[in-house]
């Protein structure tokens, strides 16, 4: 574990820990607020976010930063990162030895960061972080507390750009967000 992110943002600059390293533009470190109460957790860069080198830059990010929007929600006051930090080729899932390999960064964020609320985006983050036992459809909009952080699963923003309801359901549990993070 490093102490600082300017240790931690070194030693990721030339990882191979996994095979997604061959494919990458830019590793996609995490963006934001690194002393934000919140922070979202995603599942890996598309296309957009490799070439840029930020997370939820693309189709998905807009519809977030559009939801982000229409509750007050800065992206610039949260942090925002993902279980792996290069594109998965074609945008399949991670595979879990690309996952375990890179789950050290993320902790090590997350460590840093000390958020109150981690907001899971998706099955991937939310089995990734809190155990292949728990899956998205049960567990999304029910908090979840873990060593003293909150989670909040919810769908990915991919999910709502396919299914409309869904998008109902994510304002409705970033709302519980919101709600929560004012009394914590
Ligand atoms: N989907 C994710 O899970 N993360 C991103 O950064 C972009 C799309």
């Amino acid at each position: 574990m490093y102490e600082t992110w300017e240790e931690l943002e070194n030693s990721i600059q030339n990882c191979k820990k996994c095979k997604l390293f061959q494919n990458r533009t830019n590793i996609v470190f995490g963006t934001g607020n690194k002393e934000a109460d919140l922070m979202f957790i995603g599942e890996g860069p598309g296309a957009d976010e490799d070439l840029q080198g930020e997370p939820f830059v693309g189709k998905a990010g807009k519809l977030m930063n559009m939801a982000f929007l229409a509750l007050g929600i800065k992206r610039e006051e949260v942090y925002i990162a993902n279980i792996v930090k290069c594109r998965p080729p074609s945008n399949r899932n991670p595979e879990e030895d690309e996952a375990v390999a890179c789950l050290n960064y993320l902790r090590n964020q997350v460590i840093l960061v000390k958020p109150k609320i981690i907001v899971l985006l998706g099955s991937v983050a939310l089995k990734n972080i809190l155990g292949k036992e728990y899956g998205i459809t049960a567990s999304r909009g029910k908090w979840i507390e873990k060593k003293g952080i909150w989670y909040m699963p919810t769908w990915h923003p991919a999910a709502l750009l396919r299914d409309d309801t869904k998008k109902i359901d994510f304002i409705k549990d970033l709302k519980l967000v919101l709600n929560k993070i004012s009394d914590i």
